[in-house]
């Protein structure tokens, strides 16, 4: 069976940094202490005045493109997840496409556009889409284009503004790949949930400490039918465990849980009995209530002991290194928690060739889908190839001040005049509105 996978990425963050400590936190008269290490995060990554959901796709896929030597002819298939799209029939793919025609010399003609929906999970969809359409033969030889692109802001004074940002990862799918293989098997937690949505509405409703139980829930359902399904789990055989990353403080919460859940009848259980006692079982409890309260007194000590810490250390940390300096990208999240660990281990000089990725991805209303990816031994050529790490210290720092113009300019409800704040070179523009309220884009040189 043909491998198919991840074969090169390409990341665009929005221009405009809020750095949360120095000028959020003071404005909210907040302890800048609950961003940085309650919630993890240091800053957010905000669009400038001609920024939004396609520019940054474009020029994400422009780069890729331009950096695999491909021409639209190549792609076969384009598929789009986000949750900020503006457009109820028009999908976003064909506003990309109508970018890049701008500036390849053919066209889309023939490849088929779609936009995928499930809050952040869409990602991790449209991969999905992608793999099956290559593994089921109709590819054609031709490669796809998956691309998580949202601008992720919450209304002003919801809790939620705290954990803001905006980026898109370009992703090309394609046989025998550079970067990562799927493998297989999947699990998956899926509920009916109103507990974030958008019904027709730019800001999301938000029950903020509500997504996060629910965040816990379908991610335990998942990892339960992952392992039913045949997935292998041990901590000790993933490099690296990429979560969907709303903030680092969720991932810390969930990590203890998946720990717990991996180690189980294995040799690290046994370890981990002799010092902290065994797992709590739901069976050996007469109450529901009795078994939650030991399952939660055993998590604790169990995030005190040696194996954990290293584990978390090595495995999980790494992964939301990105994200604690650009927020919440809602589809793009998991995607920058899977380059995040791979570049720690560039960084390190590690290679990590052969070795494997457990991916927990996750959106709101809602669904968990784990699965494991095998790294691939491009990955290194294909890692210093990026350029996230640049672009997020360019970024221009702007001013409270600043940060309400720009909330204002990408708040559909309000009509301002706000200039940009940086300039925009070699790239993908927003340029006014169309004649039947289509948004029009143009290419700067
Ligand atoms: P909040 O109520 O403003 O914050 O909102 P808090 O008071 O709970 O504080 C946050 C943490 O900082 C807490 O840590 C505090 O203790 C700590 P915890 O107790 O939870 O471990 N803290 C401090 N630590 C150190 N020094 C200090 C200090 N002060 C406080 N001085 C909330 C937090 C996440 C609810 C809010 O930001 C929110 O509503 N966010 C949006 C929803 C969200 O991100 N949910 C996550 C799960 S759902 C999901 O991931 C899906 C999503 O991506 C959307 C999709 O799928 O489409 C959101």
């Amino acid at each position: 069976m043909t491998e198919v996978g991840i074969d090169a990425i390409e990341i665009e963050t929005g221009k405009l940094k809020l750095d949360l400590a120095e000028t959020f936190a003071p404005a909210q008269g907040e302890d800048p202490g609950k961003y940085t290490k309650g919630l993890g995060l240091d800053a957010s990554s905000l669009p400038d005045t001609y920024e939004d959901i396609v520019t940054m796709a474009a020029n994400a896929s422009h780069r890729l493109m331009k950096r695999k030597g491909l021409e639209p002819e190549d792609i076969g298939r384009i598929d789009v997840a986000t949750e900020s799209a503006f457009d109820n029939s028009k999908p976003v793919s064909t506003y990309v496409a109508g970018c890049l025609e701008q500036v390849f010399d053919g066209d889309f003609l023939h490849a088929n556009k779609g936009e995928r929906k499930f809050a952040c999970v869409a990602g991790t969809q449209a991969l999905d889409d992608a793999f099956n359409w290559i593994r089921a033969g109709r590819n054609q030889g031709r490669k796809a284009l998956v691309i998580a692109t949202d601008t992720a802001l919450y209304a002003r004074d919801d809790p939620g503004e705290a954990t803001q940002g905006a980026g898109a990862v370009a992703m090309l799918i394609d046989e025998n790949p550079d970067i990562v293989t799927f493998e297989p098997e999947q699990g998956f937690g899926s509920a009916d949930e109103t507990d974030f949505l958008k019904p027709n509405q730019q800001f999301p409703s938000v029950d903020g400490k509500r997504s996060m139980q629910v965040y816990l829930a379908r991610m335990r359902e998942a990892m339960q039918d992952f392992v039913r399904n045949g997935g292998d789990v041990h901590p000790e055989n993933f490099a690296y465990v990429p979560f969907h990353t709303p903030f680092p403080g969720m991932v810390r919460k969930a990590a203890p849980l998946g720990y717990r859940h991996c180690v189980r009848g294995t040799d690290i259980e046994e370890a981990l009995a002799e010092e902290i006692g065994p797992q709590p079982r739901s069976d050996e409890f007469d109450t529901s209530e009795e078994f939650l309260d030991a399952i939660t007194e055993y998590t604790k000590k169990l995030q005190e002991t040696d194996q954990y810490r290293e584990w978390y250390e090595r495995a999980v940390e790494p992964t939301v290194d990105i994200s604690s300096q650009v927020g919440n990208w809602y589809t793009g999240s998991v995607h920058l928690a899977r380059v995040s660990g791979l570049f720690d281990a560039l960084d390190a000089g590690r290679d990590v060739t052969g070795k494997q990725l457990l991916v927990a991805s996750y959106g709101s209303g809602a669904q968990a889908e784990i699965h494991a990816e095998t790294i691939q031994s491009g990955w290194q050529d294909e890692l210093e190839a990026m350029t996230i790490f640049e672009q997020i210290e360019d970024r221009h720092d702007i001013s409270f001040q600043e940060y309400e113009d720009i909330h204002d300019v990408h708040n559909h409800d309000e009509t301002t005049d706000v200039e940009p704040m940086t300039t925009p070179h070699e790239e993908f523009v927003f340029d006014g509105w169309g004649r039947m309220g289509e948004r029009q884009y143009r290419y700067v040189e």
